[in-house]
């Protein structure tokens, strides 16, 4: 049997378990028919999250009567909503909790995987049954099975969730810290057309006051769909391109995909096969699907040989063009096969060390991921941190960087449907993703589009992308009222990475994910267990993105009953453990802030992160009962390594106690040399105006503040400072 796209299948094949027909493909199985599974009960547990990628509810469905929850990375063009089925990436990591208990399952296979879940309270009749006979407690049956491989399964303990997410960073590793450039706005679509577009769409930016760091390039930046090459025509002159970005400290990122043109006359193309980093057939032939350029062939990332090879294709002098301000995007990795069944590449595929693809195919986009991470590492001779965006990926894919959820549309289900994708990706350790702001596919109207940005500026990859066919869709499109609008929320997005990037380093180094639904920081409250429209951003604010159109109102859910929230607009508290319903004008978002928790802003926005990094900081402490508040920082130089091999980078705490803020070196605390200051200081909730407001520092003398108190908010506001937050030094508030 000859293995290539579309193949017919031959008569005596068809019957036997060996081969399997689907539509006009088969599969030819060279080590016969194989599966493995495993039946798991988790007593006590009714709440199940995780197995990404799928665009439904973050609270796993009992799957009777359903689809079972796929795990089979594919290219789904405008995937259906809600639905189980595969989509661009899996992690293979149930989390299950309850009040006094989180666990998770990893079960370590990357073959097509299918997952039954079963909650006993799912049939009332049932349970009623059950609860007379045997079982007093609820239980979650878990079926978990794929298609080949040995079982390497996990119990993760907790018992709490940030235990969970700590022993499974310990497993798979930890979120990458991302350049903080790459935290701050992105502006993309499929394609800008040309060095001009480029740089208009740059200018637009600085004309309309709105900070962005990234402009990107999609497929038609290359010569023909290849690769690692410029169209001569639209971009003649790249690296003066990255150079002209770069002056504005902006930087570029450009598409790579994993299919190679089969075009003898393209250098890499020869090299790619002549050493032998391509794909096989089962006969041993070159495997050639087709995609964006016509008929290709596909790189082995499983080859170590074939990664380190890649890696080396990023290097300043192979990869013509490029500029240390050129970053990367990996697409079409699942990986997709026009032609081939389910548009992926056929499972009787060869890859190196004679490995069937099925074995492997979940970690195909994983591997690409990695290996392009590593190419920008070491084309900075190991200095610089990399970024790299990938559509696929699996469980680890958090070491090289960030992830999106692909071909979404611009309707307002898509948009709702954001939230607990990301929040699943959350908790299963990929942290650093996001949606294509507006919906890839069709045209969102403005108010889609604000709401869509207002709720992007809040998680954590912020692109705007869209596809050909799509009209333009700059921020400054849309009439004055809009753009006034995005520009609010993509500026308060800059004003607030502070607090984002501590949270990536807390990411980084313990485990713990940027965007956490309500019930990981209120895992006691059963309430919170099934919300999936809102979550906390940290342990600090809480965000509730109006995702419906038209509404003069939203309902709130603010969790703990002993809880205060502070609505971080109009600094009105607000007591927990109830829904509250708020007016909401088209630039209302709400988010709060918890009592007991302190959050560092920038004073300004500037125009992008790296303008960013010389402004002085604003404080705001919100107390709680007890008049206490906590919070860190962390800094670094926001680019390099020098965090990790050299120490250089400061992590503070905040600390408010008996009407004392303090600021101290963290749990660990570096060199880095910085003079970012704290220049304001705003505290929520606190009950009497005081006589005085004194700033007191180690070898200083020491002197009174400016302030102001405000009886109906609560709230002091302290202005004028000029505090080092690499100093130790306390404000005490008498
Ligand atoms: C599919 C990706 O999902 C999309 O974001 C991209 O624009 C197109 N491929 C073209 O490269």
């Amino acid at each position: 049997m000859v293995q290539s796209c579309g193949s017919e299948p031959q008569d005596d094949e068809t019957s036997s378990l060996w081969t399997e027909t689907f539509h006009k493909f088969v599969d030819i199985k060279a080590n016969g028919p194989s599966s493995i599974g495993a039946d798991l009960c988790l007593h006590g547990f009714s709440h199940a999250y995780g197995l990404p990628e799928h665009a439904d509810s973050l609270q796993l469905a009992d799957t009777r009567g359903g689809e079972p929850y796929r795990l089979y990375n594919l290219d789904v063009f405008a995937y259906d909503v809600p639905s189980r089925l595969g989509l661009y990436g899996s992690v293979p990591l149930l989390v299950a909790h309850k009040p006094d208990r989180t666990l998770a399952v990893f079960w370590l296979n990357a073959s097509e995987t299918f997952v039954n879940l079963r909650y006993s309270s799912a049939d009332p009749q049932e349970d009623e049954v059950l609860a007379r006979t045997t079982r007093l407690q609820p239980e979650t049956d878990v079926h978990w099975l794929s298609e080949s491989g040995v079982i390497d399964s996990l119990v993760l303990l907790g018992p709490s969730p940030q235990e969970v997410f700590h022993q499974y960073a310990q497993l798979t590793g930890y979120q990458a810290l991302p350049p903080l450039f790459a935290l701050g706005y992105h502006q993309c679509r499929w394609n800008y057309e040309d060095e001009a577009d480029v740089k208009a769409v740059d200018a637009g930016f600085d004309r309309h006051r709105i900070p962005y760091d990234v402009i990107w390039l999609d497929i038609e930046h290359t010569d023909g769909k290849r690769y690692f090459t410029w169209d001569p025509v639209r971009f003649p002159e790249p690296a003066q391109l990255q150079k002209y970005l770069g002056w504005k400290n902006r930087k570029l990122v450009v598409i790579s995909d994993p299919h190679i043109k089969t075009d003898p006359e393209w250098s890499l193309y020869r090299e790619a096969r002549d050493r032998g980093h391509l794909v096989k057939t089962r006969d041993g032939d070159l495997f050639k699907g087709s995609c964006w350029p016509g008929e290709s062939c596909y790189l082995d990332f499983s080859s170590p040989d074939t990664r380190a090879w890649y890696s080396s294709c990023f290097g300043l002098e192979k990869y013509k063009g490029s500029t240390p301000l050129l970053y990367l995007w990996n697409d079409m990795n699942e990986p997709s096969v026009f032609c081939g069944p389910e548009q992926t590449m056929p499972k009787d595929a060869v890859h190196h060390g004679g490995w069937e693809h099925r074995e492997l195919h979940n970690l195909y986009g994983f591997y690409q991921h990695g290996a392009t991470a590593q190419g920008l590492i070491q084309r900075s001779g190991g200095k610089e941190r990399p970024f790299v965006l990938s559509r696929s990926f699996f469980a680890g894919s958090q070491r090289f960087g960030a992830v999106w959820t692909g071909d979404n549309v611009a309707s307002w289900e898509y948009l709702k449907v954001s939230i607990p994708m990301l929040l699943s990706l959350n908790v299963t350790g990929v942290g650093f993703c996001g949606a294509d702001v507006g919906g890839f596919f069709r045209d969102p109207d403005p108010e889609l589009l604000l709401r869509w940005y207002q709720a992007a500026a809040l998680q954590p990859f912020f692109r705007n992308h869209c596809a050909l066919w799509s009209k333009r869709r700059e921020p400054w499109l849309f009439g004055d009222e809009v753009t006034a609008a995005i520009r609010r929320v993509i500026r308060e997005r800059y004003c607030l990475l502070p607090y984002w990037y501590t949270l990536f380093y807390q990411a980084h180094t313990s485990g713990l994910p940027p965007l956490r639904p309500l019930w990981v920081e209120f895992p006691k409250e059963q309430n919170t267990f099934t919300v999936d429209s809102q979550y906390m951003i940290g342990g600090a604010l809480l965000a509730s993105p109006v995702t419906e159109p038209g509404v003069q109102e939203v309902d709130v859910f603010l969790p703990g009953v002993d809880e205060v929230w502070y609505d971080i607009s109009s600094k009105e508290a607000y007591e927990g453990g109830r829904t509250l319903t708020l007016p909401v004008t088209l630039s209302t978002v709400p988010v709060f802030q918890r009592a007991g928790s302190v959050v560092c802003r920038s004073t300004e926005s500037g125009s992008c992160t790296a303008q960013l990094q010389s402004f002085p900081l604003s404080i705001t402490v919100a107390l709680n009962s007890q008049g206490a508040a906590d919070g860190e920082l962390y800094l670094d130089d926001g680019h390099s390594f020098d965090y990790r091999d050299e120490s250089s980078f400061r992590l503070r705490r905040f600390s408010v106690r008996a009407g004392r803020l303090l600021c101290r070196p963290g749990s660990e605390d570096g060199t880095f040399d910085c003079d970012t200051c704290v220049e304001s200081l705003i505290v929520l909730g606190l009950k009497s105006k005081p006589s005085t407001v004194t700033v007191h520092m180690s070898g200083t003398k020491d002197s009174p503040a400016k302030f102001q108190y405000m009886e109906s908010s609560s709230s002091l506001t302290v202005s004028d400072l000029k505090l080092r937050v690499s100093q130790d030094w306390d404000v005490h508030m008498g």
